[in-house]
């Protein structure tokens, strides 16, 4: 069975790159980006997440981060963010990229992660840039929401399309993406740059590419061992007995 298939091989590598995307918080409640789990009072959310938008109607827009804030908060992890955290535990070199801005992975207890889209439960001033982190939902008379020190409108501090990535960090994940021996890709739709390149420079440099996802994406191409099934599902199943 692939899953067993999965588990032999991934408990045996020496270093792992796990690359995680919003399908690994569906099981949680979070909605996803793509598809029917998408969409937010008729608004499809990669309409939602672009600095286009937020310049013309920021209310609009922190309305939305603000449900999703509120969605998250009453959240919990998963078997999937637990399966993951576990296998940062037993693999000797391990890095966690995540696409996901939900803090879901560090609620569960992983160490090492990077976040390339960001934290939604950061705020970044638009004028003089301070950042913020606060675990909290904004009152609807807060919206959108201003800087105490200058006045300025805040902003999530997550990245939106057409922005740049943070290049330490994209440059880190680069560096262990070139050097590790697997990379697992799981609930990731991998249709988003540079986060979706990251499989493929693994692959170039000769290591195993590994999928979890509940449909085929472009990686399945790729990959050496692709599972079609539910994260936490399949984390539950994969990790039974590892203590
Ligand atoms: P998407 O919404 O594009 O894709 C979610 C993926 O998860 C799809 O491939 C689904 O098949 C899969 N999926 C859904 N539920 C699952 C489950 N229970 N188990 C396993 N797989 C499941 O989300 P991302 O790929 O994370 O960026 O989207 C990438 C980026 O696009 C996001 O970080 C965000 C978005 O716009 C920015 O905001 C910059
Ligand atoms: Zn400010």
């Amino acid at each position: 069975m692939e899953i067993e298939k999965l588990k032999k091989e991934i408990l045996c590598v020496d270093s792992l790159l796990v690359l995680t995307g919003a399908g690994v918080s569906q099981e949680s409640g979070i909605p996803t980006f793509r598809g029917k789990d998408g969409l937010w009072k008729n608004y499809d959310a990669t309409q939602l997440a672009t600095p286009h938008a937020f310049e013309r109607d920021p209310k609009l827009v922190w309305e939305w981060y603000n449900w999703r804030r509120g969605k998250i908060l009453n959240a919990e992890p998963n078997s999937a963010h637990y399966g993951i955290k576990k296998l940062e535990e037993i693999i000797p070199e391990f890095l966690l990229a995540t696409q996901n801005v939900d803090d879901l992975h560090r609620t569960a207890g992983s160490k090492n992660i990077l976040e390339l889209h960001g934290n939604i439960f950061r705020t970044r001033c638009t004028g003089c840039g301070k950042i913020e982190f606060e675990k909290k939902i904004f009152d609807e008379e807060e919206l959108p929401p201003g800087c105490k020190e200058c006045g300025s409108l805040l902003r999530p501090d997550v990245v939106w399309f057409g922005e740049p990535l943070d290049q330490l960090v994209i440059s880190k994940v680069m560096e262990f993406a070139l050097k590790c021996s697997a990379v697992l890709v799981v609930g990731t739709s991998a249709v988003v740059y540079p986060a979706a390149s990251i499989p493929y420079y693994v692959k170039e440099k000769g290591g195993r590419v590994f999928e979890i996802n509940m449909e085929p994406t472009p990686v399945s191409g790729i990959a050496d061992i692709s599972i079609l099934g539910r994260a936490g599902e399949t984390f539950e199943k994969m990790m039974q007995d590892t203590g």
